[in-house]
């Protein structure tokens, strides 16, 4: 060969060697944590829970009666007790949802055998009461959950809430509070959260928001805080896009409230009519479904603007108590149940959305997602003696290293994940540093098909050691636990993480979530 073509050869191989170069630090994930930079609290409340008297979500999934063969403390379920304490659940709402608009708390207490039979709008079905008000403060104190009542405004009135709240916490000799006392509850409970009626522009009552602002003020008039109780009081707020709602909110109401709260679902589907199946479903429906999540960074930012308006202070928090993916119920249930499988894909949805919350931290202090158990995202799917625990559970149980911790703020430069001309952002992540200064990282892949690998820059931190790897991921993005394979998606142990020169760089399978602590 010729000097000439000897010294073309080896600029093609230079060349070629530098476009490689340039296309896999194309395809790496830079990621840049601010660990010096944090100042908000992600509050623990943001992993709460929301239980509400609908399908199997209490009875059968909670409440089996003291009586049946089922394990049972006082009627509720061991194993699902147990399971919720592992994942330090901080609150649980109840009882809805639009029960809340149909419910007397007044045919929830006393012996169970004279409680009145009810029907129930969800399915139809006729209620027994026998969970009522005391086993709901009792299953929290089981689980060591805050408990968040929602109170009726769509069909009850202000007397009932008002006598509610006596009844509960009135610690003195008053009609209610010795009531109280013989229903076995000497002592007042303490009550934080208060929820002042539920999706009022819709199933509670279908008002205007002046209209709600109103009655959210009449009602609040008459609800005292007794003794040392104090009640966190939580207005029925808007959905989705109804960004009108909360301007006339914060306009009419302001700091009267303690929290608005928010409600918006993931449809995977094209429409409410058809929202897609749990299991078995397409690429598509992965990707819409991913996608719809998404949407709430937008809503949550765009209801946080106008709140921002009125209170610049952020004394009122944004409650997002109503949230997860929503799809069709599972063929042969019944449809007023809304029972859902719980897939791969939807963990991917509860940590992106979770991440959401959490840079928003500020503004959204507690966020409850739909529902616990059995319906709809839930974390525990039971049938008779038996119980699964979901993809989504596993992410609850990944991210209760946030609770309270302080969030770190963070840049993500991540590749695309793209499907029929269509992209997202493949990676998602929150970092944190708890009260004994470990620092925290969940991070996401949302990629079906293509692992990632992410190189993290910590500025203003050396770290030194990187431990406690878990992942969780699935053959498949449909993949989900069933009751004859329950440990088909599952925690795992994580080796793919290494730290140099204090960068970190973590080989992240395809649809999976990650997290690690550092030191
Ligand atoms: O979570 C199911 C229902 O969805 C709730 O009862 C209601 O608030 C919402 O529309």
């Amino acid at each position: 060969m010729k000097n000439r073509d000897k010294a073309t050869l080896l600029f093609v191989i230079v060349l070629l060697l530098l476009a490689c170069q340039i296309a896999t630090a194309q395809q790496r994930d830079t990621v840049v944590v601010n660990a010096d930079l944090g100042t908000v609290k992600i509050s623990k409340y943001i992993y709460g829970q929301f239980m509400e008297d609908l399908g199997r979500g209490i009875y059968g999934g909670v409440w089996v009666g003291p009586n049946s063969d089922i394990p049972n403390i006082d009627g509720m379920r061991k194993d699902v007790i147990n399971a919720l304490k592992e994942i330090d659940v901080p609150d649980v709402r109840w009882p809805g949802g639009c029960f809340a608009d149909q419910y007397n708390w007044k045919d929830g207490i006393g012996p169970r055998k004279d409680r009145p039979k009810r029907i129930n709008m969800w399915g139809n079905v006729i209620d027994d009461n026998a969970f009522g008000t005391h086993e709901f403060l009792e299953f929290c104190k089981l689980i060591g959950a805050e408990p968040y009542l929602a109170g009726n405004v769509g069909s009850g009135t202000v007397r009932e809430m008002k006598q509610w709240v006596e009844y509960l916490t009135y610690p003195g000799d008053s009609k209610l509070a010795d009531m109280r006392k013989q229903d076995g509850h000497p002592k007042p409970y303490h009550i934080k959260f208060w929820g002042v009626g539920n999706e009022s522009w819709g199933c509670g009552g279908n008002m205007t928001p002046e209209f709600y602002a109103d009655q959210y003020k009449r009602y609040t008039t008459y609800l005292h805080n007794y003794g040392g109780n104090h009640l966190f009081k939580i207005a029925s707020g808007p959905s989705d896009y109804n960004y009108h709602w909360t301007k006339v909110m914060m306009q009419d109401v302001g700091q009267r409230m303690n929290g608005l709260s928010l409600h918006y679902y993931t449809i995977a589907g094209p429409s409410w009519g058809n929202k897609g199946p749990s299991t078995d479903f397409s690429e598509k429906l992965y990707f819409d479904a991913l996608k719809k999540a998404e949407k709430m960074d937008e809503i949550v930012s765009h209801h946080s603007s106008i709140m921002d308006q009125y209170d610049p202070q952020k004394h009122v928090a944004l409650v997002v108590d109503e949230w997860g993916i929503w799809t069709d119920p599972l063929p042969g249930s019944h449809p007023g149940f809304l029972y859902q499988q719980n897939s791969m894909r939807d963990a991917l949805i509860a940590s992106t959305t979770l991440d959401i919350f959490n840079k928003h931290a500020a503004r959204v202090r507690m966020a409850n997602i739909a529902q616990m158990v059995n319906v709809l995202q839930a974390m525990i799917l039971t049938k008779g003696k038996q119980m699964v625990l979901t993809p989504t559970y596993y992410v609850f149980k990944m991210y209760k290293v946030h609770h309270d911790a302080t969030y770190l703020p963070i840049n993500i430069r991540s590749a695309d994940y793209k499907l029929d001309g269509d992209s997202l952002k493949a990676i998602s992540a929150t970092a944190s540093k708890d009260s004994t200064g470990k620092i925290h990282l969940t991070i996401s892949n949302i990629d079906p098909h293509k692992k990632q690998t992410v190189v993290i820059d910590w500025r203003g931190i050396n770290l030194h050691a990187v431990h406690n790897g878990e992942v969780l991921t699935a053959g498949s993005f449909d993949d989900v636990n069933t009751f004859d394979n329950p440990d088909n998606v599952k925690l795992k142990s994580f080796d793919g993480a290494s730290l140099k020169n204090g960068k970190l760089t973590i080989e992240m399978p395809s649809k999976s979530i990650v997290s690690l602590e550092l030191e």
